[in-house]
């Protein structure tokens, strides 16, 4: 059979099973971290309320000793790591947030999580986010479907803005005349309702689960957004970049809905 892979670009399909095993109990463990100290967490600030905390610094820890104890040859991008260098396209690359909605974290509000997700070749082929607080685990392997704690989800199916529930991520340094608040405007009087809830990987598989209709951000960074993208795609769901291109992991703006049309309605609302 022939076939269009390069000499490097092995399949490693019948692996994602038991790697996807792997990276949820990775997730959990971190999650478990992430409870733990979430009442004497210690907060500082990297930019302007750009938040991390000693918490984030551990599972993140907690994760990388645990995917590369089992796969060392895979390459690693964690958000709190100093650099982050994106690796050769051919080479397996773990993309990881240890706690997505730090904000949240840190205010002791319930809606934040882990976040792991397995790129190659700028495709994703597997991605876990795990809620804590609300012990839900979403998954997803490519091509494979999207559960949530074992069981399948897929979006709304809501073709229509005007019945849509709508979430949205601002950069932590948002201004009064960042574009992003015009957009904000032109969907928030167009849908039914917004939502601001602080974890783009959660929002993202809200989509995929149907609890929203829709998401878009365009300052999130690969790690805030690789999992979530493959479980609300793998859910059905419509997205691309905000430029109506393809999907890029490494340049993460994008627009996700429950279907072509409503993702249509949103990009018109982002053109300011
Ligand atoms: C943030 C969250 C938030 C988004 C920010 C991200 P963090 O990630 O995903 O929803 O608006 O752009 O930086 O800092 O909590 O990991
Ligand atoms: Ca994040
Ligand atoms: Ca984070």
């Amino acid at each position: 059979m022939s076939t269009s892979r390069g000499r490097d670009q092995v399949d490693h399909s019948n692996e994602l099973p038991s790697t996807l095993i792997v990276a949820e109990d990775a997730a959990r463990k971190a999650g478990a971290i992430l409870l733990e100290l979430m009442d004497t967490a210690i907060v500082r600030e990297k930019g302007k309320n750009d938040l991390v905390t000693n918490a984030d610094l551990a599972a993140q820890h907690a994760i990388r000793e645990i995917l590369s104890e089992a796969f060392p040859s895979h390459a690693w991008i964690g958000e709190e790591d100093t650099l982050h260098q994106r690796p050769e396209e051919s080479q397996l690359c773990w993309v990881v947030d240890p706690l997505d909605g730090t904000a949240n974290y840190a205010h002791r509000f319930p809606n934040f999580a882990v976040s792991i997700g397995l790129v190659q070749n700028s495709q994703i082929l597997l991605g876990v986010v795990f809620d804590p607080c609300a012990d839900e685990m979403f998954s997803a392997i490519r091509g494979c479907g999207a559960t949530l704690n074992g069981t399948p989800i897929r979006n709304s199916g809501q073709t229509q803005l005007d019945r849509a529930m709508i979430a949205a991520s601002f950069p932590p340094d948002v201004s009064r005349d960042s574009p992003a608040v015009e957009q904000f405007l032109n969907v928030l009087t167009r849908c039914q309702s917004v939502r601001r809830l602080g974890s783009a990987a959660l929002n993202l598989c809200y989509v995929g689960c149907g609890r929203m209709d829709g998401y878009w951000t365009e300052t999130v960074k690969p790690w805030d957004v690789a999992a979530g993208a493959l479980i609300s795609r793998e859910a059905g769901s419509y997205l691309r970049s905000t430029d109506d291109d393809e999907f890029n992991v490494w340049d993460a703006r994008l627009i996700v809905a429950s279907s072509k049309s409503l993702f249509s309605e949103i990009k018109e609302c982002l053109q300011v």
